[in-house]
């Protein structure tokens, strides 16, 4: 059953101009360049920040004769990050248009429009026209779609032979009651959340051959559980950048 929700319930997605309030407090009032290394600790909505990026660019040997899809790309951090690091071109597509134009605003900022292109549509229904990538990645944003087995037919027709499809994606480790889902939906936008045993088996009978795969549960407890504790330290730095609204929303979402 396909759940009616809306993924601005997800708190992470309000507010999302919320990246100008900690670039104004570097100084940066206008439209001046931007450096990468200024945005990163920003940008990065998925767990780890860039060590993930950095993990998948040395798994997939990423460089800069390469072109790149990310699925789910929000403000554009880790799009932005691997093209700067690597010279690859990144197509970036993500679904919300908010966080699209903050993205295309950023990433020509850092004098990036030329090696990341910005798109905005649903990867579900989008018309590629016969491209293909060298790699499809994703960072915490396949969980947010429902039709699983359509998501992964287009990556798999979508990738080069010879092509990888690398995604950092959340699995049930037990299953949910309906309360439990609903949370779930509601908090996270969560609409897929197999197993691990079937979310690596869909993969394999689409066609792909599984190289590597990585339960993150015990590091990602640590960095949530750390980014939690963090930012509530920072309460007064945080009320004072942002103000009442995006603190509590922020720190909502952390909890
Ligand atoms: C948790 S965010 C991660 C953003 C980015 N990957 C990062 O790590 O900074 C996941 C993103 O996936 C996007 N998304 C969800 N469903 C999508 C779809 N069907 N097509 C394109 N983007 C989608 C959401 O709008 C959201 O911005």
């Amino acid at each position: 059953m396909k759940h009616n929700s809306n993924i601005k319930s997800m708190k992470l997605y309000n507010h999302v101009d919320r990246i100008y309030n900690e670039l104004k407090e570097l100084g940066k009032i206008n439209s001046e360049f931007l450096f990468v290394e200024e945005l990163t600790n920003f940008d990065q909505l998925h767990y780890c920040g860039t060590k993930a990026v950095d993990f998948s660019i040395n798994k997939i040997g990423i460089d800069s004769s390469m072109c790149i899809l990310e699925i789910g790309s929000g403000i554009g951090g880790p799009a932005r990050y691997i093209a700067n690091k690597t010279g690859a071109t990144v197509i970036a597509l993500e679904l919300q248009s908010d966080q699209n134009n903050i993205a295309l605003d950023l990433t020509e900022r850092c004098g990036l429009s030329k090696k990341v292109k910005h798109v905005c549509g649903d990867f579900l229904t989008y018309d590629w026209e016969g491209k293909k990538f060298d790699a499809i990645v994703s960072w915490l944003a396949l969980y947010h779609i429902f039709e699983h087995k359509i998501l992964l037919q287009k990556c798999f027709d979508l990738a080069k032979p010879g092509g990888f499809f690398y995604a950092e994606d959340l699995f049930s480790r037990k299953p949910f009651s309906k309360k439990e889902l609903s949370k779930l939906l509601k908090e996270i936008y969560a609409n897929y959340l197999p197993d691990v045993q079937t979310y690596k088996s869909e993969i394999e009978k689409i066609g792909f051959n599984l190289l590597f795969c990585q339960d993150m549960s015990f590091e990602w407890t640590k960095f949530t559980r750390n980014r939690y504790l963090s930012y509530n330290k920072q309460k007064d730095r945080h009320l004072r950048v942002h103000g009442r609204d995006i603190y509590n929303s922020i720190n909502s979402f952390y909890t």
